[in-house]
């Protein structure tokens, strides 16, 4: 097949094998390995002055033709300064890119919002994925303002609410009993079958839309990317279209830096980080994950070796943070900032804490923490032993105020 004929194309991560894109096929039948999108179009442009993820980026994104009405206002998220953090912890100027104010509450919705456009430019009818929280609200949203077909699986013991907070989209739930990671493999071969897109999250067109908040990140900060980025790892999905964003960038001549990527992992589950630090170029598979960070507990990350190679090419980190780390720092957020985050979210304070204790940072240094995912989806993890929560009577309470 000549793949010249189409502009984009994929490229197998593991073995570079190039094929035509299919929806239906993001793996690579060769070496198993996701592929990523790459594409043959000449010289694009950013429009920075227009307004939404599609006007601003749409010559970055790998679609013929958009659909503004299937949106649900993706992108443009607030980058608040971390000042009162940043003086707790002696650290340099610190922020937090907000994603936890995407439509559905976390970054999913860059990668599904470009998915589901893709789904509508092809003429796909039914879309899918498997996941836990997140991914799954986020499918099922933009699953119901597109008008397709969308089918959740989920993990047989998946809590009530998390069925709730996606099925509540009118997608078509399923709790799987069996192995996880088997799951996703039977979601793409029973996807292919019955003509359903699983959107998962290493999807190479999922990716795509990450990349958007590299681009973001660049204007925010007065077009110039931050020195560092601190972001949660979990299939890898996420990190990898935050640097094919700053990849961009640089080929497009817009600026020749390239932030220190660092990927945080939940010490409870830390398969990458522990193969990054091994020096090995594969993943082991993590046995028992153990971490309140469930979000990002995967054993086997799909794009686990992309990640190694990636993070390598750019002189990236990768660093594991324990669950009192992640809770500490989920608190400081929220009573010194005001961001309510996921623990998943929260280990990018706690990975970045822990990065300036043991390396060298300049105090002009930039640093962006990705806040993935809003705290109000777990209010369940919160400890409210570590909260100030008293009781009184009505006539008791003036009392009570002397100690407030
Ligand atoms: C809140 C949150 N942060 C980070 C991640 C990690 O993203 P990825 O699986 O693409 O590495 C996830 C994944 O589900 C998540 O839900
Ligand atoms: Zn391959």
């Amino acid at each position: 097949m000549d793949i010249d004929a189409y502009s984009d194309y994929f490229v197998c991560s593991g073995c570079g094998h190039e094929t035509p894109s299919d929806v239906f096929c993001t793996f690579c039948s060769r070496c198993h390995e996701p592929f990523t999108l790459e594409s043959r179009s000449p010289a694009r442009v950013f429009h920075w002055n227009k307004k939404g993820l599609f006007k601003r980026f749409g010559e970055f994104l790998p679609l013929d033709m958009m659909e503004p009405s299937a949106d649900l206002g993706t992108g443009g998220t607030p980058l608040v300064p971390l000042t009162a953090v940043a003086d707790k912890y002696g650290l340099p100027p610190l922020y937090a890119k907000m994603e936890s104010a995407e439509p559905t509450g976390s970054f999913k919705d860059r990668g599904t919002a470009v998915a589901v456009q893709k789904a509508l430019d092809l003429g796909i009818p039914a879309i899918g994925t498997v996941s836990t929280g997140n991914m799954a609200a986020s499918t099922a949203a933009y699953g119901a303002r597109a008008g397709l077909k969308t089918v959740v699986l989920v993990k047989e013991d998946t809590s009530e609410d998390k069925i709730k907070a996606a099925g509540i989209f009118g997608a078509s739930m399923v709790r799987v009993r069996g192995d996880y990671g088997a799951l996703f493999r039977k979601s793409l071969e029973l996807g292919r079958k019955h003509g359903i897109w699983f959107m998962n999250s290493v999807d190479p067109f999922r990716i795509e839309g990450y990349k958007t908040l590299s681009f973001e990140i660049y204007d925010d900060l007065s077009e110039k990317p931050p020195e560092y980025v601190c972001v949660p790892v979990s299939a890898g999905g996420h990190l990898t279209g935050l640097i094919k964003g700053f990849e961009v960038l640089k080929r497009t001549g817009l600026t020749e830096a390239f932030p220190r990527m660092i990927g945080v992992q939940a010490a409870g589950c830390s398969p990458i980080v522990q193969a990054f630090r091994g020096g090995e170029s594969h993943i082991t598979r993590f046995n028992h994950p153990k971490t309140i960070a469930h979000a990002i507990s995967n054993p086997d990350p799909p794009a686990g070796r992309l990640i190694l190679k990636k993070m390598r090419e750019h002189g990236g980190e990768m660093t594991a943070v324990t669950d009192a780390q992640i809770l500490q720092a989920q608190r400081d957020l929220a009573s010194l900032e005001g961001i309510f985050c996921q623990p998943a979210s929260a280990t990018t304070l706690a990975g970045w804490i822990r990065f300036t204790q043991s390396h060298p940072v300049d105090r002009s240094s930039q640093c962006v923490l990705v806040i993935t995912g809003s705290g109000l989806k777990t209010v369940d993890l919160v400890d409210s032993n570590a909260l100030f929560i008293k009781d009184s009577d009505l006539n008791e309470l003036d009392s009570l105020f002397m100690d407030i």
